[in-house]
């Protein structure tokens, strides 16, 4: 039997996002201790090649209140992969999925959840693969946009930041399968707007895969200048840096920058409420100067909410691809 995976939203469908909806809301209702039965005995492996704090602890999290154990690595300097052998990414799995009995992965090479997939004699879960796909991320982000606003089917969602990042790109699909009416976009000055002429405004900064999925599903996207207007528009807000390095980094290259965010990016308490905006304001994280913390103190401010969420998300991850709990066949 082939083990099952979580790779990419694109090998998912719409009743499978459901199922993995309802699952997370399941293991939420769930009593500690019946939950604390569903992985029991089972170990899960943590890899993190990246730098991480909600994907990595949120997995750990989940495998514990499902009673499973929990191993791994979040610094890669101290595993062989970085030594004088400079061991592979496929022995590195090979080799976990002899001691584990699931892995998620984080490495800062697109593409390298999929790689690890295809040699992994155990379910791989990708916990964001360079600038790919982030796919638990924006499960529970839409996941939480579907809880708060009955349905994201005919939903206007804006989208602050390079949608060719991970979250933003799997979360663009997943809102595409699920019918939204539009997506509005607000992209980094590094990507600027080009004007072409009586067509309007055309660009050319949104990756071709997500041009595609947007025009298979019918769903139009449209280019904000400034983040009132997105807000006056939107029913929910998925915000990201709109300065970041490549994802597809090595992290020790990397420093901190200085944060350097213009104004017409910033979104505020201020600007909500001069907008009267009750547009859900979510933001995967981490977060720089985009996202002001009084945005927090808000009904629809939702960074912490997200996380809350993500813990149930990440539950019903590891049950789906282990087909435990919400999952497990009937004896
Ligand atoms: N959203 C997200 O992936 O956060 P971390 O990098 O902290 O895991």
């Amino acid at each position: 039997m082939h083990p099952r995976h979580l790779i990419s939203v694109r090998d998912l469908d719409v009743a499978t996002i459901t199922s993995i909806f309802e699952a997370a809301t399941a293991l939420g209702a769930m009593a500690p201790e019946d939950r604390s039965r569903i992985l029991r005995g089972r170990l899960l492996t943590v890899l993190f090649f990246q730098p991480s704090t909600r994907t990595r602890i949120g997995f750990e999290s989940a495998g514990l209140k499902l009673g499973a154990t929990v191993s791994g690595f979040s610094d890669p300097s101290t595993t062989r992969s970085v030594d004088y052998i400079g061991e592979s990414l496929e022995d590195t799995i090979r080799v976990i999925a002899e001691l584990g009995d699931m892995i998620v992965l984080r490495h800062f090479v697109s593409g390298a959840a999929r790689h690890a997939a295809a040699v992994s004699s155990v379910p791989v879960i990708n916990g964001g693969d360079g600038t790919n796909e982030h796919p638990t991320q924006a499960l529970s982000d839409a996941w939480t946009m579907a809880n708060r606003l009955g349905s994201v089917e005919g939903a206007v969602v804006g989208i602050v930041g390079d949608p060719g990042t991970r979250v933003h790109r799997s979360l663009i699909q997943i809102l595409a399968l699920l019918g939204v009416a539009k997506i509005l976009l607000l992209v980094p000055p590094s990507a600027p707007l080009r004007i072409g002429g009586s067509m309007g405004i055309t660009h050319c900064t949104v990756p071709a895969d997500i041009v595609a999925t947007l025009k298979a599903a019918k769903v139009p996207y449209e280019f904000c200048s400034d983040v009132r207007d997105m807000l006056a528009e939107a029913d929910a807000i998925e915000m990201m840096p709109v300065s970041i390095p490549g994802l597809e980094s090595d992290p020790r290259s990397l420093s901190k920058g200085e944060n350097v965010t213009p104004e017409q990016y910033r979104v505020t308490a201020q600007k909500i409420r001069a907008t009267g905006s009750r547009a859900l304001i979510m933001h995967p994280g981490p977060r720089s100067d985009e996202m002001h913390p009084d945005v927090d103190d808000l009904p629809n401010g939702l960074f912490f909410d997200q996380v809350r969420d993500s813990l149930q998300m990440r539950m019903a991850a590891l049950t789906y691809v282990c087909g435990a709990g919400p999952y497990s066949r009937p004896s």
